[in-house]
């Protein structure tokens, strides 16, 4: 195998055995938050509270060597509270700038549908640059910069739902279930204990097995991962159907061509292979697309869920040999 597939994979592997040390169960979410990480993109995170969303994303920094932060949405955020403003120094007779939360390597944007437009418009502006304009200065963010946001439940009162071509922004979306029993049962001890997960964090039992440096690095080495030609035209031909499924409002965009390339090139890294296959594409097809189509009203009405047509195209679509 490749060096640096090699090297990926050990990576990959010493990091979900990390998470692993604080959060119980999740892997499946743990791999999708690892490939949005290592692709260089960014992730919706969805469930009810309690599943150990602030957990996962701070335990993620922690053993991939990043900085976090974490912002609470609210519907009096300003851009500026998360941008930062310039404030002037009498003494020095100069502007200084006043960092904001965005300045950091794993952003946690809690509850980004809580905030007006214009203040979510300004998170999405420095996810999508990897830097931030205050008072027509432009400042650069770590090139690691990555954003977890969480959404409320979109009938909660005095919400403003993500625009459909937001969300396009977020590579995908990783949806928390709330733990099997035997790992409630598990966490009930770990609670008793001196070893609760959020002790065991502060600690430092999960330890950090590369530096904000190697990420930069590492990202550049899935690229020795294969994608043969008839799989690339099958990641194309399934975002293609999205558009003409004929319970679909609103399709995929090219953007999610790419998000599902790149997602399925990641998890074929992190089971340590050099190549990615039609299953790869196929597992990382909902997460990717989700959040991204609108069906028809009149379907919806009959109660079809987008994960169904989702699977529905994965059907009709010819799957390469
Ligand atoms: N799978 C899990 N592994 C470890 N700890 C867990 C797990 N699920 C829940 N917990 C525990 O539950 C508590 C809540 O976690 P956390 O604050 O991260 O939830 P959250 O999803 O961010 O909630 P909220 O939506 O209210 O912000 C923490 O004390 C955490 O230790
Ligand atoms: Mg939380």
């Amino acid at each position: 195998m490749d060096p640096k597939a090699e090297r990926l994979r050990a990576v990959l592997t010493a990091a979900r055995t990390e998470v692993g040390k604080i959060i119980i169960g999740q892997e499946s979410v743990v791999d999708l938050a690892l490939i949005a990480v290592f692709t260089g993109h960014h992730a919706l995170v969805e469930g009810v509270p309690g599943v150990a969303k602030t957990l996962l994303v701070r335990t993620l920094a922690q053993v991939l060597g990043a900085e976090f932060s974490r912002i609470q949405f609210t519907p009096d955020l300003m851009p500026a509270d998360i941008t930062g403003t310039h404030v002037f120094n009498l003494q020095k007779n100069q502007f200084n700038l006043v960092k904001g939360p965005v300045f950091t390597t794993f952003l946690l944007a809690d509850e980004i549908n809580r905030a007006p437009a214009k203040t979510q418009s300004a998170l999405l502006q420095a996810m999508q640059e990897r830097a931030v304009t205050i008072d027509r200065f432009t400042h650069r963010l770590s090139p690691n910069f990555t954003v977890f946001a969480t959404q409320n439940p979109v009938e909660y009162e005095g919400t403003y739902p993500l625009p459909e071509a937001q969300k396009d922004r977020f590579m995908l979306k990783i949806v928390m279930n709330t733990p099997e029993r035997d790992e409630e049962l598990t966490l009930a001890r770990r609670m008793l204990g001196s070893d609760s997960p959020e002790a065991s964090l502060e600690r430092g039992v999960a330890q950090p097995v590369i530096t904000e440096q190697d990420l930069t690095q590492l990202r550049d080495h899935m690229a020795v991962l294969t994608v043969r030609d008839e799989l690339l035209a099958y990641i194309v031909d399934l975002i293609r159907a999205t558009r003409t499924h004929q319970s679909v409002l609103v399709g995929a965009g090219p953007r999610a061509t790419q998000a599902l390339l790149l997602a399925s090139r990641a998890l074929a890294a992190l089971q340590g292979l050099d190549y990615v296959s039609p299953d790869h594409v196929k597992t990382m097809a909902p997460p990717v697309l989700e959040h991204r189509l609108i069906l028809r009203a009149e379907y919806e009405l009959e109660g079809l869920s987008v994960a169904e047509v989702i699977q529905d195209i994965l059907k009709t679509v010819a799957v390469p040999r």
